[in-house]
């Protein structure tokens, strides 16, 4: 089993994090979040999403956050975008990459978009192809790959079936979400390996959530399995408010403390994302939910 040389990480704190937090943060602080990531190396940060705020009340102030923030160069910032509606409202706020969502389970798909999986995949038809004569670069999410808050078991089939139509359709990557971090290394290698016979492993990434603390583990077992693009939140911030109990991402600095360790690069540097973390966690109102940052804390 071999290693990648290079991990890029895709910071998803700033949206899946903060989505499901009970404290708002406040917009210049949001901006501020995603200003000190960009400096402290991460090139993928997911920066908000423009999806209803009916929905996802803390996610209403997506144009606002976009048009704050110091774009760097080299840097990009998809923003989650679930309809047409959220995809013109993401380009006049200049955004120039986007993320749709879908999922594995129907009954995941129902609460989370309103919508069935074959629903979801007609609403992103239209906004693929605005998308691609946009210049626009697409990344797709598939949830609930290894189980769902409703469903229970998740089919191996419908979640390689799922990546394969959003890649079909255009996606350039197709992040495989363990949202409610129910995952444990086998399965995790296991779903993976059944999606990469269908879709390239370069257009791979994955996505866990720690809630019973096998996160790390996931991560590992998939990069044996050749992936090499990872999400997490800074500070192991969020969940996802359409999946009751489901508790933040991975944590960045944990990941990317494994990563340093393994001598893999991620062109991060661990002290200035540590810095941030605590910083996130201080304005919410409670400690980190990295170890590695609890571990650094000067
Ligand atoms: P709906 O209620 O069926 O939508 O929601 P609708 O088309 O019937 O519209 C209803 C109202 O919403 C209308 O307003 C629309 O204008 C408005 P009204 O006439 O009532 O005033 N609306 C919008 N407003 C702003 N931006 C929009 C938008 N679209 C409609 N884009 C919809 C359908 C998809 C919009 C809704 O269900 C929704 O926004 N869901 C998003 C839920 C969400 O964000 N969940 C968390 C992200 S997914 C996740 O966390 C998983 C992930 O991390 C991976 C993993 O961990 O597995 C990605
Ligand atoms: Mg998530």
């Amino acid at each position: 089993m071999s290693l990648p040389a290079e991990v890029r990480i895709v910071e998803v704190g700033p949206r899946d994090g903060l989505q499901n937090e009970k404290i708002d943060i406040g917009t210049a602080n949001k901006i501020d979040l995603i200003d000190r990531l960009a400096q402290a190396g991460l090139r993928s940060i997911e920066a908000t999403a423009f999806v209803s705020p009916k929905w996802v009340p803390q996610m209403a102030d997506a144009s606002a956050v976009l048009a704050g923030i110091a774009r760097r160069p080299g840097v990009s910032y998809p923003v989650l975008v679930p309809n047409e509606q959220g995809y013109e409202r993401a380009r006049a706020a200049g955004a120039d990459e986007i993320a749709v969502f879908t999922a594995a389970s129907e009954a995941f798909s129902l609460k989370n978009t309103n919508a069935s999986i074959e629903q979801s995949l007609d609403r992103f038809r239209p906004v693929l192809d605005r998308a691609r004569h946009d210049g626009v670069k697409v990344r797709g999410y598939v949830s609930t790959v290894l189980g769902c808050p409703y469903q229970g078991d998740v089919p191996l089939a419908d979640v390689v079936r799922v990546a394969r139509a959003l890649h079909a359709m255009g996606c350039y990557e197709v992040s495989l979400g363990d949202t409610i971090g129910i995952g444990t290394p086998v399965k995790a290698r296991r779903m993976l390996k059944a999606v990469a016979a269908d879709v390239p492993m370069q257009a791979l990434a994955v996505h866990f959530h720690d809630t019973y603390g096998q996160a790390l583990a996931n991560v590992l077992a998939c990069l044996e399995e050749g992936v090499a693009v990872v999400d997490s939140a800074v500070s192991g911030a969020g969940g996802c408010p359409y999946a009751k109990g489901a508790s933040g991402n991975v944590a960045s600095e944990d990941v990317v403390y494994m990563l340093h360790g393994m001598g893999i690069r991620t062109g991060i540097q661990l002290d200035l994302l540590v810095e941030t973390g605590r910083w996130l966690a201080g304005l919410l109102g409670r400690e980190t939910d990295s170890r590695v940052g609890r571990a650094l804390a000067k």
